[in-house]
């Protein structure tokens, strides 16, 4: 990489990544710049490919176990691009660049629509649209990680995808070109918002209006359902693998395979199969990177071992080497 860059944003050298994932598990990386907003973050993105290293985006680390050591290259962290906008009737500019603060007041008279930057986190998204009175977006009541990593892998659940409320994205391709993308072109599936290599800058999200009680009661239950099933207080990535095709697995989820194998409670280091839900692995403290990888190969080989079927991951893995 060519270290004589001058940067277009804030920059960190040797940055270390564990802190800023959920898994509290990563080396380093060369460089980590820290965009604050749209047009920062695409002239990130072109510096960071014409210093010819890898470059990787980091939003709320939710889905990502990162190797231990130095990663080479760069990583472009979201965290600083946090805003979220009312898309009012009115409002005919571009929504992206729309200067203004954070703090939403609720309008009965405006469209329901809101306009996120990829750093928005989507626990602050739930939590916007409850407040405004709008549904849609509680089914994600729970869920970790920002809209950019949230959109870039349909993130969701039983109660609801991201994309299920996503009218248009905003992304930068890799010649930092901008492209606003509606729903139909990009066609998202289960865990795929299908944007290949695509950067999310932002998201317009259309909602319902709806009684906040109502709201306020379905998150409450969706809430009290995934804690009793997950371990939502440890530090884990999330689901490790994506649930099989319903036929294939005779409609058994992952974590149920995992379960079925005898391989929850599995032990390697600091990394433990959750004995809560079989589908994740969580971090009992100074697990490694290596453990966690380990642990995810014992449990595809006694899975498949037990039932013939090949679980997919759904964690992201970044190595030293790609
Ligand atoms: N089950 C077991 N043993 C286990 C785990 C699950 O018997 O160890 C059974 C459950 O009792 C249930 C079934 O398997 O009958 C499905 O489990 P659960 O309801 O927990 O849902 P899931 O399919 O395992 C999916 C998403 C989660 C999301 C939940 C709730 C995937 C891979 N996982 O889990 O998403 O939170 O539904 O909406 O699609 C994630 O993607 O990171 C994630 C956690």
């Amino acid at each position: 990489m060519n270290s004589s860059t001058t940067w277009p944003c804030a920059a960190l050298l040797n940055a270390s990544l564990s802190s800023r994932t959920t898994l509290k598990i990563g080396g380093e990386v060369e460089v980590l710049l820290e965009p604050t907003d749209p047009e920062e973050l695409r002239l990130a993105l072109v510096a960071a490919h014409e210093a010819g290293g890898p470059v990787r985006l980091l939003g709320g680390g939710a889905n990502l176990l990162i190797e231990d050591g130095v990663l080479p290259g760069v990583v472009i962290a979201t965290a600083r691009m946090r805003r979220t906008f009312r898309l009012g009737d009115r409002w005919d500019g571009d929504p992206y660049v729309r200067e203004g603060a954070d703090a939403i007041e609720p309008d009965p008279e405006s469209a329901t629509g809101l306009v996120a930057w990829s750093g928005a986190t989507l626990p602050g998204l739930v939590r916007t649209a409850y407040e405004l009175g709008w549904t849609g977006l509680e089914g994600l009541v729970g869920v970790p990680g920002h809209l950019g990593g949230g959109v870039t892998m349909n993130a969701g659940g039983r109660w609801g995808e991201l994309w299920d409320v996503i009218e248009s994205v905003r992304v930068i391709d890799r010649s930092g070109a901008v492209h606003d993308r509606g729903r139909a072109d990009c066609n998202p599936s289960y865990r795929n918002g299908n944007l290949g290599d695509h950067v999310v800058t932002g998201a317009v999200l259309r909602l319902e209006p709806a009684s906040k009680p109502e709201i306020y009661e379905r998150m409450k239950t969706y809430l009290a359902e995934k804690k009793a099933a997950q371990p939502v207080t440890e530090s884990s990535s999330g689901c490790v693998f994506k649930n099989p095709d319903p036929e294939l697995s005779e409609g058994r989820s992952a974590g149920l395979l995992v379960e079925q194998a005898g391989a929850k409670g599995l032990q390697r280091g600091g990394a433990i199969v959750s004995p809560l839900h079989g589908n994740f692995i969580l971090n009992r403290g100074g697990a490694t990177a290596k453990d966690v990888l380990d642990l995810i190969d014992d449990v595809v080989a006694m899975v498949a071992d037990k039932t013939g079927i090949s679980l997919e991951r759904e964690v992201q893995i970044w190595r030293r080497a790609e």
